[in-house]
């Protein structure tokens, strides 16, 4: 029988959305990673990093620019070591700066992808999946990469039919 993992990154705090900043407490993308795991068997594993970031929107987007320019990998919480028995990936996290955000490359490194097939989601205000797509190629060589699903952040909580359909796209 083949298995499923939700793999994801997500930030609940003030966040910019289409009416301008608000606090949300759980974040977008964990909205869309809920809704996959309501509609498969996946198990769930959230990459948190050690150091959380900065409640206030705007100091987390200078501190997230500083982790890229750095090319800066996180420490996380807990490492997800093994992926061995999982076929599919769901591979979740919002864009940061046209890309995903540096904890995601901390995780990813360390896992082999050879063989796996991923199907990633993005939330975002407006970019879309950006340069994240061919960052995920780079960062899991041998992983077939399936069709995304980009979700813009505001309006996840009316997104579930269309997560829904996804899963079942083939
Ligand atoms: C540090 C940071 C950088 C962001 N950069 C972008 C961006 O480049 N393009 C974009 O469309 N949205 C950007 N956003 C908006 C988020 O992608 C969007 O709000 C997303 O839904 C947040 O997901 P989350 O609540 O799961 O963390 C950024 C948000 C943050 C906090």
């Amino acid at each position: 029988m083949s298995k499923s993992l939700v793999l994801y990154f997500s930030r609940a705090g003030n966040n910019y959305s289409n009416e301008g900043i608000k606090n949300i407490e759980i974040g977008n993308t964990e909205v869309i990673a809920n809704y996959i795991k309501k509609y498969t068997d996946a198990d769930i594993f959230k990459i948190e990093p050690l150091n959380e970031y900065p409640t206030d929107y705007m100091e987390c987007t200078e501190v997230a620019k500083a982790e890229l320019n750095d090319n800066a990998r996180p420490e996380l919480k807990e490492y997800l070591e093994d992926i061995s028995e999982y076929d599919l990936i769901y591979l979740g996290f919002p864009n940061w700066w046209s890309t995903l955000p540096m904890p995601v490359w901390t995780q990813l490194e360390k896992l082999n992808f050879e063989g796996k097939i991923i199907k990633p989601f993005v939330t975002h205000e407006g970019s879309g999946f950006g340069m994240s797509k061919s960052d995920i190629k780079k960062l899991c060589p041998g992983a077939k990469i399936e069709k995304g699903l980009s979700i813009q952040g505001s309006f996840v909580n009316e997104s579930e039919n269309q997560v829904k359909s996804w899963i079942n796209d083939d």
